[in-house]
């Protein structure tokens, strides 16, 4: 069945990654993110898929875009089915008691409170029309490595995305049954978080002493598939569940 799920952080990398397979399933998306243009590129990519596609760009770190952007979705398109909390940034490299006040904040802002906000204002939708419709409502946050285990030089990164994976097993015990909440933790892949680069990629994993076992670095599209299994009703039997796409670097 067809669901309107939102991708937050879609105009790049893993959010676009995702946006293109749930599209190429027949699921129509609502793309957010901080830049328009980012966005109109996704939007073509998928305008071959012939799915109900609309942009609303927007920071999710801020309570009123968020209030309005999940309102607007259930007057434009009545139903929320799915949320992917994908939108995160990393920070400059920093030890923890170097990082400046500010830095701080911005990382916690938009990697936890970001994630807080759209699950929040979504899950009060998915929990009323849970009633009219029978399709469970599932947020499904993208969490990190570093959340279950620390990276040197990115100490608050790290925090704000352990942060994310306990919300989402809070969220998982206070919205079931009507709602789901799995979090999944990516671990090394080409996007342009990285720069798009495998080589310092493998450079960066060298220097921390965190190898992934199948010693191979991943693509967005590694994550993608994992998050459509969450997407489709064959996982509906899985909440409050971390799982890692890293190629083992933790096992
Ligand atoms: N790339 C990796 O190897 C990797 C590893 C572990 C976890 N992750 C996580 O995966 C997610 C996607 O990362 P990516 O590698 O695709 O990076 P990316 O920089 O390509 O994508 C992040 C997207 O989030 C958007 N975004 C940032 N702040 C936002 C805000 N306040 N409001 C709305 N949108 C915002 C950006 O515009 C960007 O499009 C992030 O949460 C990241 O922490 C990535």
């Amino acid at each position: 069945m067809n669901k309107n799920v939102l991708v937050t952080g879609s105009g790049s990398g893993i959010g676009q990654s995702i946006a293109i397979r749930l599209a190429k399933e027949g699921h129509n998306i609502i793309l957010n993110g901080r830049t328009q243009n980012k966005l109109l590129e996704t939007n073509k990519i998928l305008e071959k898929y012939k799915v109900r596609t609309i942009i609303k760009s927007g920071d999710i770190s801020k309570s009123n875009f968020v209030e309005q952007l999940i309102a607007e979705i259930r007057d434009e398109w009545e139903y929320l089915h799915v949320v992917i909390n994908n939108a995160g940034i990393s920070g400059k490299p920093s030890h923890i008691i170097n990082i400046s006040e500010e830095e701080f904040q911005t990382i916690i802002d938009i990697n936890f409170k970001g994630t807080w906000l759209v699950s929040k204002f979504a899950a009060k939708i998915m929990k009323r029309q849970r009633k009219l419709n029978p399709l469970r409502g599932k947020l499904i946050n993208i969490s990190s490595i570093a959340g279950r285990e620390p990276m040197p030089m990115e100490g608050i990164y790290s925090a704000s995305k352990a942060a994310v994976i306990s919300l989402t097993k809070g969220l998982a015990k206070e919205l079931a049954p009507d709602i789901t909440a799995n979090v999944v933790c990516p671990g090394y892949h080409i996007t342009p978080m990285y720069q798009d680069d495998p080589q310092l990629i493998k450079n960066y994993w060298n220097s921390i002493n965190m190898i992934p076992a199948l010693n191979k670095v991943g693509t967005a599209e590694d994550v993608a598939n994992v998050v459509s299994f969450l997407v489709s009703e064959d996982s509906n039997y899985i909440t409050g569940q971390v799982i890692g796409v890293c190629g083992g670097v933790i096992i």
